[in-house]
């Protein structure tokens, strides 16, 4: 949540920075702003919405600007989106910059300490009193350490925060501080950058440096100096990214989304390359968790929020029908709430692709006070929550940009499927046939989604002839269930619609009374092998609602005669086992929801009021 840009160096600092700000937006959309420095004075522009409006009044008017600057997209919590709202605050001498991700929990009576000290606030934001704070600070020391005033400033807040803060009177130095909130650096040569993520500077530079919980960065041109806030200096992971700007650009689609739809059979592929050996062995040496500690486990518990939770709920599916060890799934934001028991024999599985989510990373840092082994599946290299867990298991998605997790959510169900057979392998269960057959089919596909998208096109056409509908129910049974959860998230998300989604066998306990004459109602039905009796029930309860009026729309498996005579329209996907058709029959869904919210002439990147990673609890 909130994009944050920093950078020190020889380039247009203004030009990198909202160049950055264009690649976070992805990040929070309700305002954005930059701070720069312009023979020796603080020059700042923030506009509401997003940042094609403050791009306009730059385009017009922009401020000559030193080679430092800073930037930020802003998700609001505390405050309306509005111009006063946006970041930068700046202090009432006009001589500190700030910029803020996170939330400031005891900014209330942080502020009332300030004024009544008579400091003048201009905004509703808790971040403003970092600015003033900062200057306070400063002007005590009378000297420009503004990363001393940082740590002692950092000292006083309580919550989650990224500050990343600029000094008219230190104008080669950008300061940043983090805790529980994300801030990467990138190095350059004769430049440095920082950003909430790489995303941001990877057309400058693919080294990064990621930075450790409570640290505070020191960035100028030449050189990156990273302490902790008692000033101490402070351990920090290299690494260098292993994606390229294109990735993280449209690539001739229109919408980040679409691409990325389409990047699915790849980034499945991604994430089975190097894990899976010819003879069905499977390699996860970066799990950090060894078999006999797999062995010792007695129960998993997957915390996850929105789309990753749906995927954890597919998980416990296939991880309690391949390995025999009872699997609870929890939402993250409820999971610490509720005095769970964990133990040394639980292993805790967090699923989040931005590795970011505070919900998650919360559940994260509990389960592990509760000496439960922690395991993360993330996309993002070096994010927190697998930084802060035992071990991880990476998807290799590559960026998604858009707000609405597609590829990632696909890549998230290949990682928690190896996860599952590799625990199945690891225990030995009684179903050894079975696990070589799964593993053989999982590998088959990327082929098997890239066939789904071949023959994608009719699900365009019917989504756009509902796009007046008003509710959109989806029923699923077995792992078509949660299928169907994320079919109807999907589509509230990016179409703003009503849609609902129901275990088909619960229909009847009351759902069925919205059943009405042409109301639309997706259907995922199980593949017919091996679980033919789930599959006969659900297509009993396709007949029920048809006989109440419903319009049924039904992903059946290629070939599946017997869902016909029932379904008004047909999605046909490729026959694979019950467990892994997740990661096909999800693909429909992706599309109907995609292009219903373009046909209603949504921006599905950028869907209201949401951001790509959630740092708020
Ligand atoms: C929906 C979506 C969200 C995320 C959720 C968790 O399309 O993207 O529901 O799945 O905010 O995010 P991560 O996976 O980053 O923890």
């Amino acid at each position: 949540m909130c994009g944050i840009v920093g950078y020190v160096g020889p380039q247009p600092a203004l030009e990198v920075v909202v160049d950055g700000l264009a690649r976070l937006e992805y990040r929070g959309y309700d305002s954005a702003g930059i701070a720069v420095l312009s023979d020796g004075r603080l020059q700042t522009e923030k506009r509401a919405g997003k940042l094609a409006n403050l791009r306009a009044v730059l385009d017009h008017d922009a401020p000559p600007a030193d080679g430092i600057g800073i930037g930020h997209t802003r998700w609001a919590t505390h405050g309306p989106p509005t111009d006063i709202n946006a970041h930068p605050h700046v202090d009432n001498d006009n001589r500190v910059a700030v910029i803020h991700n996170g939330i400031i929990e005891n900014f209330a009576p942080l502020r009332l300490e300030l004024e009544e000290r008579g400091c003048k606030f201009t905004s509703e934001t808790d971040t403003e009193v970092t600015a003033h704070l900062l200057a306070e600070e400063l002007k005590e020391r009378g000297d420009r350490d503004l990363a001393g005033a940082m740590r002692s400033v950092c000292r006083r807040l309580e919550g989650a925060f990224t500050l990343v803060a600029m000094f008219a009177d230190a104008p080669e130095l950008v300061v940043a501080a983090r805790r529980n909130s994300p801030l990467v650096v990138g190095r350059g040569e004769g430049e440095n950058f920082l950003a909430s993520d790489v995303a941001a500077f990877i057309a400058h530079t693919r080294d990064a440096v990621e930075l450790g919980q409570d640290q505070v960065v020191e960035l100028r041109a030449d050189s990156v100096t990273v302490t902790d806030y008692d000033g101490r200096p402070a351990d920090v992971r290299e690494y260098h990214v292993d994606w390229d700007a294109s990735a993280a650009e449209k690539g001739g689609y229109e919408y980040f989304m679409l691409k990325e739809i389409v990047e699915q059979p790849r980034a499945v592929a991604d994430t089975l390359l190097g894990r899976v050996a010819v003879d069905g062995t499977l390699t996860l040496d970066e799990m950090r968790l060894a078999p006999s500690e797999l062995r010792d486990i007695e129960k998993i518990v997957i915390i996850a929020c929105g789309t990753s939770y749906h995927a954890g709920l597919i998980a416990k599916y296939a991880i309690e029908h391949w390995c025999r060890v009872p699997c609870e799934v929890e939402v993250a934001s409820e999971f610490r709430y509720r005095d769970p028991i964990l133990n040394r024999q639980t292993l805790v599985i967090a699923i989040s692709q931005s590795g970011e989510s505070m919900d998650t990373l919360m559940a994260v840092r509990y389960a592990r006070e509760q000496r439960a082994r922690v395991l993360a599946i993330c996309n993002v290299n070096g994010s927190t929550i697998p930084r802060e867990s035992d071990g991880v298991l990476y998807t290799h998605a590559g960026p998604e940009v858009g707000v609405a997790a597609t590829k990632t959510f696909l890549t998230q169900l290949v990682a928690c499927y190896l996860v599952g057979l590799y625990l199945a392998q690891v225990r030995t269960v009684k179903f050894g046939d079975e696990i070589n057959a799964v593993i053989e089919q999982l590998a088959n596909m990327p082929e098997q989604v890239e066939s789904v998208l071949t023959t994608i096109d009719p699900v365009r056409q019917l989504a756009r002839s509902l796009s007046s509908a008003d509710t959109v129910l989806f029923l699923g049974r077995h792992v078509g269930y949660p299928v169907a959860l994320e079919g109807a998230l999907k589509l509230k998300e990016l179409a703003y619609m009503h849609a609902e989604a129901f275990a088909a066998g619960e229909l009847k306990h009351g759902p069925i009374a919205l059943i009405e004459e042409g109301l639309p109602v997706v259907v995922v039905v199980p593949s017919r092998e091996g679980r033919g009796v789930l599959h006969d029930k659900i297509v009993s309860n396709i007949q029920e609602i048809r006989a109440r009026g419903a319009r049924t729309i039904v992903i059946a498996e290629q070939g599946d005669t017997t869902v016909r005579p029932f379904a008004d329209e047909l999605i046909e996907i490729p026959p694979v086992p019950t467990l892994l058709q997740p990661i096909i029959s999800t693909v429909p869904m992706q599309v109907f929801a995609c292009e219903l919210a373009l046909a209603k002439g949504n921006d599905v990147d950028q869907p209201r009021n949401l951001a790509k990673s959630v740092t708020v609890e």
